[in-house]
């Protein structure tokens, strides 16, 4: 279990998630230039020709258009937004915070990626336990994170900290979770100019020895 209290996980709106995720949104909610960090990172470290899970997904997953994968699947909160994802090959609707089990076999992905969400998650040590149910030995997670979000839904813990201690916060969570190996925290924009997003990633592979 995670040290956190559990008004950590305090959130302004704690109305049922499926309310809020009752309004379609066809957005991006990074820029162009960190969604193409985005990619890039998920090229270099998703197998071509495995089994990808976006997690946390919406209409669109940033992986590599030119990369065939064998299957993407999509959990997220908005059928409308699932539906029309063209790189998803088939989604379920979930709300985590109600129900953290994942509907997948153990070690059947080959990569997983969630990308500016995490912050959502009022039980983040359940689903990234999952997460590393769910993922071949040694796999990679990738959670990524820019500044900024849906503040009345974001938990209270990542409210209170900034880019940096939102790594490390992502990091308790893994080492929570106990079936993980070695993390990696990353600054996938360190270049960027003035007014564009960052983009920060946490990278986790599954431990070798987890079930
Ligand atoms: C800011 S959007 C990011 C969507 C997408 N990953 C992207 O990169 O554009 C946040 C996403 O988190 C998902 N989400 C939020 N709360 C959730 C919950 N309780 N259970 C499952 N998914 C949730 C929603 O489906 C929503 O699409």
């Amino acid at each position: 279990m995670t040290n956190l209290p559990a008004a950590a996980f305090a959130r302004y709106d704690d109305s049922p998630d499926e309310q809020f995720y009752a309004v379609t949104r066809l957005v991006t909610h990074i820029d162009a230039e960190a969604i193409s960090s985005l990619t890039q990172l998920y090229r270099e470290l998703f197998p071509a020709d495995g089994m990808i899970l976006d997690l946390m997904s919406s209409w669109v997953s940033h992986l590599p258009t030119d990369v065939q994968y064998g299957r993407v699947a999509g959990v997220g909160m908005s059928a409308e937004e699932l539906a029309v994802n063209p790189q998803l090959d088939e989604f379920i609707v979930q709300n985590l915070n109600r129900e953290p089990r994942l509907p997948f076999a153990d070690s059947s992905f080959d990569g997983v990626g969630i990308c500016v969400s995490i912050q959502y998650l009022t039980r983040p040590v359940e689903v990234l336990r999952e997460v590393g149910r769910v993922l071949k030995p040694c796999a990679p997670l990738a959670i990524t994170f820019s500044n900024r979000c849906f503040p009345t839904k974001a938990v209270a813990a990542w409210q209170m900290t900034d880019d940096a201690g939102h790594a490390h916060l992502i990091r308790e969570y893994l080492r929570s979770a106990g079936n993980w190996g070695t993390v990696e925290s990353l600054d996938c924009r360190p270049h960027r100019r003035r007014g564009e997003d960052p983009l920060y990633a946490v990278v986790a592979r599954k431990d070798a020895e987890a079930a």
